[in-house]
């Protein structure tokens, strides 16, 4: 997937790909969408034809977009961008920020917002292929709970389903009534399920998704008119025709009668580049001789075989046929009485599944926000559905990547994005597992995944992998109302009075447009526009470098202060396996609440304010407050809060709230409970609330921090505070 570019000093130094995050220069970038692990520098599961050039000079971005589904070569040199495509329209687009968030935000307009997530898929997920049975997923739950690691919703792969095939339980180690009862019991919990569904549809004629679909007219044809009969795990399939209406109310009938024999949270979206088991249609006698095609809107002809078109891209670095591993190129969709041709569409096939799927859960529950995680992407995918990275492996090399993976995917305006984590393929080690935890609590989308081969790797099979899990996990529910207000941000774009936002994670340059070092680091981020997380990548090393850009930052842990001047700073810290760097950079205003087990009873626990003061002694930040599940929501809290000198010595801190009400507010706003301002210039003398001195004893100032606790402020109406400072 190509994502960005950046140019320093007017030279054009492009960025990049997935799993690097520059794009280089005398390269080759390949869109076609594919079904691998082991993917450095080849085509992967979604194409994104989108760039974003950077110069340092200005400190200004532009975005490039070409919408165009075919497969393509992109070919780099210092100073210029070839595209070679083997069909569709030139349709470019060009996006002139300037600064970097407004070109995503400017991109996210034309493609489509992504979607604002429920609530709950913000909790810790646990998946694992190789569950075998229900009384291995309740093991896993139970000791979930009783390491008292937070787990907000378990996940079933294949293994649950009857022969591998969609829409059914194994009657034996899956019974659905038994699922029923375990469902039952995880929502009284407060927790999720989540299962997996691939498009391949069994060949079975006892099976009724297929029969049906056969009497609908709903797969993929091959040339001659039969059902594309391709392979994946319950052996021979067919595939969903998801451009064509009937499959999607089909598709919907399917996911309707599924969800009403167990009540699924959220549906995982796999093998849908379309990924195949056989090169083309599985019959043993294929046919040696191919369509010719029309392939001009014009109605000329161009005579070739379209699994190899005269220019062959070079797919997975070897020029492959395009129906390596996928469908053949001369099968074709049926769509208002016009044939498209999978030549054409390839590149949507997991896109198309994912508005089918969107549009079923909402028929299903259409007040309720759908959860859905697609493997394959394209843009749009992003207005659907979340993003997994993909079958990672357990190594030091993937745990860093995953930061790239994860930033590209902001750009491309699917911002719920994380990796396996402790990595997929692969034997995780302890150490790996440890430090894969604390980074990926920070993920925008949290889940640790495994293969059915590899060591168990549950982030309670060993203590030091739970200690950090519980810790780092905690801080990321403590955090949940600020990484909320994120998702809002990027789905309501300029909607809401503030900085137009699109991400909800951030490289260091979207923050330091103009610093040169921030520009080279794809091994930092931002955790929203606030929390620079920095984690270590190398086995049995405590210590780390991490690069801090101009400003005043403060340490999560200890809340001391970092200054670093115009040049930056990198600075070795310690850091062991039981920890890792997080810095809140200055001028920010963090909401938090008190965490709990699970989500639902995050949102029970008062607020706080973290208030990073900056080398001015002002900061600013945004809170949004919903149901956390109703779609399009009208009932929400928004608050616009500030930190500034009054002029006179004193530090004035104001909350403006915008509050509105539809017909389902269901918001239990708790209090604001506890203010903490870092980084004051002089002693405060005393503290005032709407005009009301406190307490002395409800606040102390120590070590520059102060603390001001008891407060029960409501978090639905403005409120100012106002510090009195030592002159
Ligand atoms: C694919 C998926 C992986 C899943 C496996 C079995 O490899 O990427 O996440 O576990 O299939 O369904």
């Amino acid at each position: 997937m190509l994502a960005s570019i950046s140019g320093s000093d007017g030279q054009t130094i492009v960025r990049e790909q997935i799993r690097e995050f520059r794009i280089k220069e005398n390269d080759q970038y390949t869109l076609w969408n594919y079904d691998t692990p082991t993917p450095y520098h080849k085509n992967l599961y979604g194409s994104h034809p989108f760039y974003l050039e950077h110069r340092l000079d200005t400190g200004k971005s532009h975005g490039v977009f070409l919408r165009n589904s075919n497969g393509m070569d992109i070919n780099t040199t210092q100073s210029s961008i070839t595209y070679q495509i083997i069909g569709g329209i030139i349709d470019f687009y060009f996006f002139m920020g300037p600064d970097p968030e407004m070109v995503v935000s400017q991109y996210l307009d034309l493609i489509g917002r992504p979607a604002v997530p429920p609530y709950w898929s913000l909790g810790f997920h646990q998946c694992r292929w190789g569950y075998k049975d229900l009384q291995n997923l309740e093991d896993v739950v139970a000791n979930y709970s009783k390491a008292n690691i937070p787990l907000e919703t378990i996940w079933n792969d294949i293994d649950y389903m009857d022969k591998f095939k969609d829409f059914t339980f194994d009657p034996e180690n899956f019974p659905v009534e038994k699922m029923q009862n375990f469902v039952k019991n995880l929502h009284s919990n407060n927790q999720h399920y989540v299962v997996i569904v691939d498009p391949g549809i069994a060949i079975d004629k006892n099976y009724t998704p297929y029969t049906e679909g056969l009497q609908k007219d709903v797969f993929i044809k091959n040339h001659k008119g039969e059902v594309f009969t391709g392979k994946v795990w319950p052996g021979f399939t067919t595939y969903p025709d998801f451009l064509n209406t009937d499959t999607i109310s089909w598709w919907g009938e399917q996911m309707k009668k599924f969800l009403r024999m167990v009540a699924i949270d959220g549906i995982w979206l796999d093998m849908n580049e379309a990924s195949n088991f056989c090169d083309g249609e599985c019959k043993t006698e294929k046919d040696e001789v191919k369509l010719s095609l029309d392939l001009e809107p014009d109605g000329g002809m161009l005579q070739f075989d379209p699994n190899n078109p005269p220019y062959a891209i070079n797919n997975q670095n070897g020029k492959y046929p395009l129906n390596k591993k996928t469908l053949d190129m001369d099968a074709y969709h049926h769509v208002d009485n016009t044939n498209i041709l999978v030549y054409n569409t390839h590149n949507l096939y997991g896109l198309t599944e994912c508005i089918s799927t969107r549009k079923a859960l909402l028929q299903i529950n259409p007040d309720q926000r759908p959860f859905i995680l697609s493997r394959s992407t394209f843009p749009a995918s992003g207005v659907y559905a979340a993003h997994w990275t993909g079958d990672n492996h357990a190594t030091w090399d993937d745990i860093y990547v995953s930061v790239p993976d994860m930033l590209n995917f902001q750009l491309f305006g699917i911002p719920f994005v994380g990796s396996d984590i402790c990595g997929f393929n692969g034997d995780t080690t302890e150490e790996l597992c440890g430090r894969w935890m604390a980074l990926g609590a920070f993920y925008p989308f949290s889940r640790n995944h495994n293969i059915n081969t590899g060591v168990p790797q549950e982030a309670y099979r060993w203590e030091s992998v739970a200690s950090i899990s519980r810790e780092m996990l905690m801080i990321r529910y403590r955090l949940l109302p600020y990484l909320y207000t994120q998702f809002v941000l990027a789905n309501k774009g300029s909607e809401l009075p503030s900085h137009q936002m699109a991400t909800v994670v951030k490289p260091l340059f979207f923050k330091f447009p103009k610093d040169e070092y921030s520009l080279s680091v794809d091994w930092q981020f931002f955790f929203g526009p606030a929390v620079m997380v920095s984690q270590v990548f190398q086995s049995n090393t405590n210590m780390l470098k991490v690069y801090f850009p101009p400003g005043k930052w403060y340490d999560w842990f200890t809340q001391e202060i970092i200054i670093s001047t115009d040049k930056g700073l990198n600075k070795t810290l310690s850091t062991p396996k039981d920890k890792i760097q997080l810095h809140v950079l200055g001028g920010n205003i963090l909401t938090t609440q008190a965490p709990g087990m699970t989500t639902t009873e995050c949102r029970k626990g008062d607020f706080s304010l973290l208030i990073a003061l900056d080398n001015s002694y002002k900061a600013d930040g945004l809170l949004y407050l919903d149901d956390g599940f109703t779609i399009n929501t009208k009932s929400f809290v928004y608050i616009q809060y500030t930190a500034k000198p009054d002029g006179v010595g004193n530090t004035v801190i104001h909350a403006v709230v915008t509050k509105k009400s539809g017909k389902c507010l269901d918001l239990q706003v708790p209090n604001l409970n506890t203010v903490t301002v870092l980084g004051l210039k002089n002693k405060p003398l005393n503290v005032e609330v709407n005009g009301v001195a406190l307490k002395t004893d409800s606040y102390s100032f120590t070590k520059k921090i102060l603390k001001i606790s008891k407060l029960t402020i409501s978090m639905e109406a403005e409120w100012n505070m106002k510090i009195v400072e030592a002159k």
